[in-house]
């Protein structure tokens, strides 16, 4: 029999990371683990979700702020790492650890997006390929946004990306810190951290290929969030239903569709294409 996998869950306080943390622990009965850079929205998210819940499955709580790297390596050595390593001595080695690099901003400023939406899940998932014992089976599912497209930047980063397309998770974790914002023909910081995002999936996949660890993007679509707003066309639950088609992938699906974007109706897009 299969332990129950356990999910990893970043920004989950509120939005499209809560509606997902209270899916996966009510009806597909996962372990949690919720983090928030706030802990006591951590800690209430989580009280929210298991009340009246009594399903033997756990709902654990961090705090964890991925614009920080020295939240991420406290979060990992304090709290992954202990959490990791006794699940495998558990002996669960059927158990399915999912890390989804769900946290993110939009609307402001260049540094700030670049460092939460992709510095901050670059480094979380380097640690977590790193730290994964080997007995367990992994999978990263990133949040990604159509907004990301080639088609939503300027012409002269594309050239500079095609030219010299990024060779490792690293070497975008370097550009997105380094980069100013003139030198990428003034491209939106959103769009252009999610596009990196889908890079960093690509490269990230390579690498988790040998062990059979999947590492996919999904775009939740245009949804009613406060990030999305009121006025967007899609529910929480559109954007959820497609989450939950990459989290709940059985594992040889999963690898199938490891280093891809997956958008509308759990299909595949091509987000270079411009
Ligand atoms: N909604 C959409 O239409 C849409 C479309 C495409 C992609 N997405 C992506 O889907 C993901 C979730 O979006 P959402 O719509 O649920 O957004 P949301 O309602 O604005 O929620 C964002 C979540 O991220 C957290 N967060 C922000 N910065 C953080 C940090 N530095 N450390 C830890 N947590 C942080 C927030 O925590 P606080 O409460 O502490 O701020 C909140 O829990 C994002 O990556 C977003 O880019 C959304």
């Amino acid at each position: 029999m299969n332990a129950r996998p356990l999910t990893i869950i970043t920004g989950g306080n509120r939005g499209l990371g809560y509606e997902l943390s209270h899916q996966l622990f009510k009806i597909h009965h996962h372990d949690i683990l919720l983090t928030a850079r706030d802990i006591n929205k951590a800690r209430e998210a989580a009280t929210r979700i298991s009340s009246g819940v009594n399903n033997g499955n756990s709902i654990r709580t961090a705090q964890l702020d991925v614009s920080s790297s020295e939240s991420i390596l406290r979060f990992v050595s304090d709290e992954l790492d202990p959490l990791l390593a006794s699940l495998a001595q558990q002996g669960n080695g059927q158990s399915l650890v999912t890390l989804v690099n769900n946290a993110g901003i939009y609307g402001q400023g260049w540094r700030e997006t670049l460092v939460t939406n992709v510095v901050g899940p670059g480094l979380l998932s380097r640690k977590f390929l790193e730290i994964l014992p080997q007995t367990l089976k992994g999978r990263i599912v990133n949040m990604t946004s159509g907004l990301g497209n080639a088609a939503n930047l300027p012409s002269t980063l594309l050239r500079q990306l095609e030219a010299q397309p990024p060779k490792s998770p690293e070497e975008i974790v370097k550009w997105a810190g380094n980069w100013e914002q003139d030198e990428t023909g003034h491209a939106n910081p959103y769009n252009l951290s999610k596009h990196l995002l889908n890079y960093m999936t690509e490269l990230h996949a390579k690498e988790g290929h040998g062990r059979a660890i999947a590492v996919i993007a999904v775009d939740p679509g245009w949804v009613q969030t406060d990030m999305g707003g009121q006025g967007a066309p899609g529910t929480i639950q559109q954007g959820v239903d497609r989450m939950l088609a990459q989290v709940l992938a059985d594992e040889h699906e999963s690898m199938k569709r490891s280093g891809k974007v997956f958008g509308d109706g759990g299909t595949c897009y091509d987000w270079k294409r411009h």
